[in-house]
């Protein structure tokens, strides 16, 4: 049987904690990415790359913590092939044990190393070696990348593949780093070197892939990959990550499902009906939109808006529908709560929802919900969600909102009061409270400025969303804000509300409590990241 026919476990390598979280804005706190790890879980993947340690202490405490909490999947750090990072990474996944792995990268290709690392290639092997080895007297389960594969010359990848399997490398993950391969070539690439290393075709060793989007081709990539010998495929959730991205890894699951008569013999252990669930999260702990179109887990994937594709699909489904919606998990809640759902109904939810929370949290969740619950009928799934996620990104609240009032119209110039509360003080006798009022170009603008004048902050926005979280006129809207405070870091800000207005001064009072708390963590992680050698 021909490596194309017989059948083959494809193992799906998430890095959304790690290259996703490169995105600009996308960074994520411990708790969100947590939650993200905990459905990640759910969904089955076989790896999670969950952090950089070496890169600042929060990192590390994730990548520690992820690897201390879930079970039964790998947990890789990444390291690049210089001691110190190797040996944090190697920390940051004790506790995963058996499961930890340490993914340690150089780069290869003529342009890396002659204008970035200044390096002859024999060098570059020597120190691909010395990093490899390194791990592996850590841990068993070593990958290593040759940065920038895709453009290295492909006689000297099969000598660093070669070395690093030789060296213990038990992963080796050829990286389109820049987004510079197309399908056919990068297959043959990939069939060049399953053919040459013997590692690779009795198993000793895996080719693993690591597509980027620039050129819109990384999910085609890697499956022109996988039909040339690729058995590990790293992807992220919704394709977030450095630039355009990363292979999309619902586009990749579902392209090998719904297409196993091109794709026959390959299948991965991905709980498909987790997808829309992990999307939707990923989304709001990133803070990074999915576009209506996108494939799979788009609010349109799945919408009939033509007269003729509609008759078609009452006729028979699969006239204009090439995957069953429920398969990747779209659907309703079938019971919404109401005003009148007690605490327990509620604590049902937030566990079916998959939300792993402690009693105090519930409680909060509860009078949350109490506060929505008079002012809208039903209260569905995706407003619990929300409020849930509101709940975790929270940040200590340098400030909070105690108050907004607007005036807007077409013939008034927009004004907002603020009255804002710093909630430590409230244990003291002279509570601060201080308020003020702005005029704007629209109520937002108004209420923002009133905010700015308060914390003595100047945000500029740079990205505005809203969206409307179920559905009704009188549905939870929620505004994910990106702001610049001035040292070009984006700071993402989340707020909810049935009320637009409050929504948006909560996202951004939410992205200003980021900043004021953030501001140690970010200036750590950017000083850690100089200071540490390059290889
Ligand atoms: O794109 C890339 O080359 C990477 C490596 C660290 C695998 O992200
Ligand atoms: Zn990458």
């Amino acid at each position: 049987m021909s490596k194309k026919t017989q059948n083959h476990r494809i193992r799906i390598f998430d890095t959304t904690l790690r290259d996703g979280e490169q995105c600009p804005g996308a960074s994520m706190n411990l708790r969100e990415k947590l939650e993200v790890a905990r459905q990640l879980s759910r969904l089955k993947v076989d790896v999670i790359e969950a952090g950089f340690p070496v890169i600042s202490d929060g990192d590390f405490e994730a990548v520690r913590t992820i690897a201390s909490e879930i079970k039964g999947i790998t947990i890789a750090g990444l390291a690049r092939c210089v001691s110190r990072d190797i040996d944090a990474a190697a920390e940051a996944v004790k506790p995963a044990g058996k499961k930890g792995r340490i993914h340690v990268f150089l780069a290869t290709s003529k342009i890396h190393r002659e204008h970035k690392l200044g390096k002859a290639e024999d060098e570059i092997i020597r120190l691909a070696v010395q990093g490899v080895k390194r791990a592996k007297g850590h841990l068993d389960d070593v990958e290593f990348s040759p940065e920038d594969g895709s453009r290295t010359e492909p006689d000297f990848l099969i000598r660093v593949c070669q070395a690093v399997i030789a060296a213990g490398a038990t992963t080796v993950n050829i990286p389109d780093t820049v987004g510079w391969a197309v399908p056919d070539e990068f297959g043959a690439l990939i069939g060049q070197l399953y053919g040459s290393i013997p590692e690779f075709q009795s198993g000793k060793a895996v080719i693993s892939v690591h597509c980027h989007n620039d050129l819109g081709l990384a999910v085609a990539n890697s499956l022109a990959a996988v039909r040339n010998g690729a058995r590990q495929v790293e992807c992220t959730v919704n394709g977030i990550g450095e630039r355009a991205g990363n292979a999309s890894l619902e586009e990749l699951v579902m392209t090998m499902k719904t297409r196993a008569d091109f794709y026959s013999g390959f299948t991965c252990g991905v709980n498909t009906k987790e997808i829309v669930k992990s999307s939707r999260l990923v989304s709001r702990m990133s803070g990074l939109v999915v576009q209506r179109s996108k494939a799979i887990v788009g609010e349109n994937a799945f919408a009939h808006s033509s007269g003729i594709h509609q008759d078609g699909i009452l006729k028979k489904r699969e006239t204009y529908e090439i995957m069953d919606p429920q398969d990747v998990g779209w659907g309703k809640t079938e019971l919404p709560l109401t005003k009148h759902s007690g605490r327990a109904a509620v604590a049902v939810r937030l566990k079916h929802l998959g939300f792993k929370m402690n009693d105090d949290e519930v409680t909060a969740i509860f009078s949350k919900f109490k506060e929505i619950g008079d002012k809208k009928k039903f209260v569905y799934d995706e407003d619990l969600s929300a409020l849930i996620e509101g709940q975790i990104t929270e940040v200590p609240e340098t400030w909070s909102l105690d108050y907004l009032s607007v005036s807007s119209g077409n013939h008034t110039i927009p004004t907002a009061t603020v009255r804002l509360k710093r909630p430590d003080s409230k244990k003291s006798k002279n509570d601060e409270e201080l308020q003020d009022a702005s005029l704007g170009d629209g109520p937002v603008d108004a209420a923002l400025k009133a905010i700015d004048r308060l914390t003595k902050t100047r945000g500029r926005v740079k990205d505005y969303n809203i969206r409307s979280v179920s559905e009704g006129k009188d549905a939870l809207g929620e505004v994910t804000i990106k702001v610049d405070f001035g040292d070009g870091a984006l700071v993402t800000g989340k707020g909810a509300s049935t009320d637009v207005i409050e929504a948006s001064a909560k996202a951004y009072l939410n992205a200003v409590n980021r900043h004021l708390y953030g501001g140690d963590a970010r200036q750590g992680k950017k000083a850690k990241t100089r200071r540490a050698a390059q290889p």
